[in-house]
């Protein structure tokens, strides 16, 4: 460590790995409502739950992944009616909540007024905005946590904040293995990427904000509830405060749209690729060109092609359509210049 990094707080853990069942379930909610940390498996990446009534639990998701606090989590519930707890659903709220939920879709609403006896979510969790984040996953390993734990959980994805998002149990090890004491393991994540957040929480006869595409396709929400504000991109002006433009990085740096690649570059295909040449080695995110299977290999491909003897990782053009608009918003984020 020189001079100028930041001295790192966390206590050092020696990280339990367990591949989920109803007991190791059930141990990671006791874990939760004794305020520890447990990384579990949702059908987007794995998350980093904590107790989000909790401040001292929350505050130790920020320290373990080193992630600015002014960037706030998603609470994670199991159903709408325990949502609307901690949330105001107004009608198209409900409308996306009821159509996709349980799945990957976040909505941005109000925090209800505080009421005297309720659970009270900490502030720190939605780093003092008066709107929280709410998602009810799909896994059913998740489901299982959530019911069990019984209360709201924070979790942002389960790396250090401004790498790849894990989509494996050896992904959370990797990033945040002696930082946490629980990883709760199901194999790989079906959809891949983080979920589509929108934020629902303007007045009424406000459109609903595209936050962040992701697991559900734009498309599929514009057909429920009409167009979308897009995200509002200045990168000096956020509006998820977690949408700096460089996150999801690998180490090499990454070049898009490559129609060819170099001997000393990685090649990340999309499709057909046999008249692309070159490249030091080839990953296809789908030969076939199917965008959820690209989408479920995005994450894991790039690791692996994150490797020192290359100079950069070379990727094809992927179509700006379906969940192709979030595959690409994490590329260009992965392309961006580092901070
Ligand atoms: O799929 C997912 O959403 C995964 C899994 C684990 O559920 N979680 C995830 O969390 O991607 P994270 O922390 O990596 O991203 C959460 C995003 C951030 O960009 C944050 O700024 C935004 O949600 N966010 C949270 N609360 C917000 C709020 N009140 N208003 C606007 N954006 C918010
Ligand atoms: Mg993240």
């Amino acid at each position: 460590m020189n001079a100028l990094s930041t001295p790192d707080p966390t206590p050092r853990f020696v990280t339990e790995l367990l591949p989920a069942s109803a007991a190791t379930i059930a141990r990671a909610a006791a874990a939760l409502c004794a305020g520890h940390l447990v990384a579990f498996p949702t059908e987007t990446v794995y998350g980093l739950g904590g107790d989000a009534t909790s401040d001292s639990a929350v505050a130790a998701i920020f320290a373990a992944k080193q992630r600015p606090r002014f960037n706030p989590l998603i609470l994670h519930l199991p159903d709408l009616e325990h949502a609307e707890k901690f949330g105001v659903f107004d009608e198209r709220a409900l409308r996306l909540a009821e159509t996709f939920w349980p799945g990957p879709l976040t909505l941005v609403v109000r925090r209800p007024p505080a009421t005297a006896g309720g659970a009270v979510v900490s502030l720190l969790a939605s780093a003092g905005l008066d709107t929280v984040a709410i998602r009810v996953p799909s896994h059913p390993v998740a489901r299982a946590l959530l019911k069990a734990a019984g209360r709201p959980i924070a979790a942002p994805s389960a790396n250090r904040s401004g790498t790849i998002s894990p989509t494996t149990p050896l992904h959370v090890r990797d990033s945040l293995g002696g930082r946490i004491p629980l990883i709760l393991a199901a194999g790989k994540c079906p959809v891949g990427l983080e979920s589509t957040i929108i934020d629902v929480s303007g007045e009424p006869g406000t459109p609903p904000r595209l936050l962040r595409p992701g697991g559900i396709a734009r498309e599929q929400i514009e057909a429920l509830i009409g167009p979308l504000l897009l995200p509002d991109l200045d990168p000096d002006r956020p509006t998820a405060p977690g949408q700096l433009s460089s996150h999801y990085a690998p180490t090499l740096p990454v070049r898009l749209d490559a129609l060819n690649a170099a001997a000393d570059e990685a090649l990340l295909a999309f499709g057909p690729d046999m008249f692309v040449r070159g490249g030091g080695e080839r990953l296809n995110l789908s030969a076939g060109g199917d965008l959820e299977e690209a989408a479920a290999n995005l994450f894991a491909m790039l690791r692996l092609l994150d490797q020192p003897h290359f100079r950069a990782i070379a990727v094809m053009p992927i179509p700006e359509q379906g969940l192709g608009l979030a595959i690409n918003d994490r590329l260009r984020r992965a392309a961006a210049p580092r901070l």
